[in-house]
């Protein structure tokens, strides 16, 4: 008996393979990209939190912009830092290791280390200067981290005397992120830059941060436009999207 072949059997058979064939492909790529495009950005800093005390990140977002900015600082053999607002010092911490690291390079650091409960959670209030100091142990030891313990409005002018009699150098790097008051942004802001060096980089947290709408003036944007309107022609935009970050050119 000659076996006839069942050709729309085999043609049945070939469309069903090519579905699967061309869904998984489908579903497999999409899923693929999905994870490209999810995948953290490689960075090893703050993935490995161990050895050190951190319960909030105000920071870690900032890490893409930031990460450019490393190449300025890798030929300076003095570079001299400054942060306004340093909390459990996540962003000294980035700032020691990345921008002031060099043989002759210190960080100074202003904060109250009182933050208002209402503003730190976990809605607990927690000896901050301690962990700051901890985190920072190392640092702190071989005097690459000075902490000035005290409101910028008090300590920025002590800083800026010492700056003007040249005991202290002026600043490559600046950071602002202490009170998010508007009028504290200007004074720290007006300050702070006169501290730092021509081709020095401000970076200036905050300015996207909306939490009070109907009351501006608990935020940084309205002192962060007023400054950019003031001192316009003396600095270069390098980054404006929830933080600005300004080079200093004259
Ligand atoms: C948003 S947190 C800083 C976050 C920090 N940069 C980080 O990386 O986690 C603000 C800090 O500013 C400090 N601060 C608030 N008002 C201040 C003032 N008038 N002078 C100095 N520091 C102040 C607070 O104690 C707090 O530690």
């Amino acid at each position: 008996m000659v076996k006839t072949i069942n050709y729309k059997k085999i043609l049945l058979f070939i469309v069903i393979i090519t579905t699967i064939f061309i869904f998984v492909s489908f579903t497999g790529g999409f899923a693929l990209l999905k994870l490209i495009k999810t995948s953290k950005p490689l960075i090893t800093y703050q993935e490995n939190t161990t050895g050190y005390d951190f319960s909030v990140d105000w920071f870690s977002h900032n890490l893409k912009s930031w990460n450019k900015y490393k190449a300025f600082f890798e030929d300076n053999e003095n570079s001299q830092c400054l942060e306004i607002g340093a909390l459990e010092g996540r962003s000294t911490l980035y700032t020691v290791q990345n921008y002031c690291n060099s043989k002759n390079s210190k960080t100074y650091v202003i904060d109250t280390w009182e933050w208002p409960i209402s503003y730190y959670t976990p809605q607990e209030q927690k000896d901050l200067f301690a962990i700051f100091s901890y985190n920072l142990r190392d640092y702190i030891k071989n005097k690459k981290v000075i902490p000035l313990r005290g409101e910028s409005r008090k300590m920025l002018p002590q800083l800026a005397y010492e700056v003007s009699q040249n005991k202290l150098q002026k600043f490559d790097f600046v950071y602002i992120c202490g009170s998010h008051l508007a009028k504290d942004y200007m004074f720290d802001m007006a300050l702070s830059w006169e501290m730092l060096k021509v081709d020095g980089i401000m970076a200036v947290a905050g300015y996207g941060w909306d939490k009070f709408k109907e009351n501006p003036e608990l935020t940084p944007k309205p002192a962060i436009d007023g400054f950019l309107v003031s001192y316009k022609g003396d600095y270069e935009i390098l980054h404006k999207g929830f933080e600005v970050h300004l080079k200093k050119i004259r």
